[in-house]
């Protein structure tokens, strides 16, 4: 098994044969409209021909070769130039390995070593900050959210509620004398519901990082290439000291990044380790390139915009006629389906299992990854999905 939440899919795990565009093929041929998009990465969709012809030219080529080679720098540029305020890159496989380098760094730029991040953000599925995302106990400790975990691993982590600006005020307040060195900050919660920013939260927690020494991390594994071209960094005009990206960076090969400023990125050469033997292998870089050159065409993030937008319309209209409270949050090509579930049992989750019956994919988790290769068409589909569940769960739950 690959991942214990795939496992858990509804109504069953599904195996599939092929994928293209915004579409995929199980392994008896049914055919499904993705909304699941690989969990996030897939922003050019399926087997892009491009993204496809640049790694299929790779690997007669090379593919494993522990050297430098051009497009570490040349993909590297590529990135660098889309993410406001970005002036160096260090490749990493995954976004949990890439957010594990940006603490390291972190840490050693500030010289202090305690974390704080927000309650239900998730950032990887390591010791140190896989806590306070299925669930909290309250307060600023950090609960932890695995068996197994050790729980050593968060004594020095500090959680607080997002969009909270006074909560983060008044502790890195205190930061020096609490040996607090770093806020670890998914800008849009991408992965624990959607949530924005209120207005001002971001610049107050730069300006607080600032006055009191301490590092400020976005981790836009998902936001980044998604919320806007240069991610929350360009969507709300906020530059951290570093940022983590992920997913969409590759269009569906595994690699991940941390950009940030130059001095605090050069510490891997000044005592930080940082190293992952398929770090910045010749066929990802391939498919990074690929994916920079593709989302840098003119006008490809008024489509997505455009594409989710009359998604968010018609899903919520779909869900106005039924009885089920549902709210449809948008950023960029994210969305989030929220059941306001109240008294009653939720049902999204059945949902979903059924959504597959009438040919379409989405995550029990609720959240929608719009890509440039869906269309309005796709998203009449998915509404229609929407309305013939709607009426099997329900029908179902009398
Ligand atoms: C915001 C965020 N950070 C980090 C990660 C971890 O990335 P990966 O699954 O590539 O390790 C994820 C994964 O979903 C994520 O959503």
């Amino acid at each position: 098994m690959s991942s214990g939440l795939r496992a858990m899919m509804q109504p069953h795990p599904l195996f599939i044969d092929h994928a293209r565009g915004s579409r995929m093929w199980d392994i008896d041929g049914n055919e499904y409209v993705d909304y699941v998009m690989g969990w996030g990465p897939l922003v050019a969709g399926h087997s892009h021909p491009r993204i496809i012809s640049a790694v299929g030219e790779m690997l007669p080529r090379m593919q494993m070769i522990g050297m430098g080679h051009r497009l570490e720098y040349e993909a590297a540029e590529a990135v660098v130039a889309a993410i406001p305020g970005a002036e160096k890159l260090l490749w990493s496989n995954s976004g949990t390995e890439a957010v594990q380098v940006a603490l390291r760094l972190a840490r050693a730029a500030s010289g202090r070593n305690t974390v704080v991040k927000f309650i239900n953000s998730y950032h990887g599925w390591h010791d140190s900050v896989f806590a306070s995302v299925a669930y909290h106990e309250g307060g600023e400790a950090a609960t932890m959210n695995s068996l197994g975990q050790n729980p050593h691993a968060i004594d020095q982590l500090l959680v607080l509620p997002f969009n909270d600006i006074d909560a983060v005020g008044e502790l890195l307040a205190d930061a020096a004398a609490r040996d607090i060195g770093a806020v670890l900050l998914d800008p849009v919660q991408s992965n624990s519901g959607l949530y924005a920013p209120v207005p001002g939260f971001l610049e107050k927690v730069r300006e607080l990082c600032d006055e009191h020494g301490v590092i400020l991390i976005f981790d836009q594994v998902i936001a980044g290439f998604r919320v806007a071209h240069g991610g929350a960094t360009e969507r709300y005009g906020v530059e951290p000291d570093l940022s983590v990206l992920g997913k969409a960076i590759a269009g569906g090969f595994a690699q991940a990044a941390v950009v940030g400023r130059a001095p605090i990125i050069d510490l891997v050469t000044q005592g930080v380790f940082h190293a992952g033997t398929y770090n910045g292998n010749p066929i990802a870089l391939a498919a990074v390139q690929a994916t920079m050159d593709l989302l840098n065409e003119p006008r490809t993030f008024e489509g997505l915009d455009s594409v989710a937008s009359g998604l968010r319309t018609r899903l919520v209209d779909a869900f106005a006629e039924s009885s089920r409270p549902f709210e449809v949050r948008r950023i960029g090509s994210l969305l989030a389906i929220d059941e306001q579930a109240g008294d009653r049992p939720p049902i999204w989750s059945d949902l979903t299992g059924e959504l597959v019956n009438h040919g379409i994919l989405a995550l029990p988790s609720g959240k929608v990854f719009v890509s440039t290769e869906h269309t309005h068409a796709d998203s009449d589909r998915f509404a229609e999905g929407i309305r013939a569940a709607l009426r099997v769960v329900d029908a179902a739950a009398v």
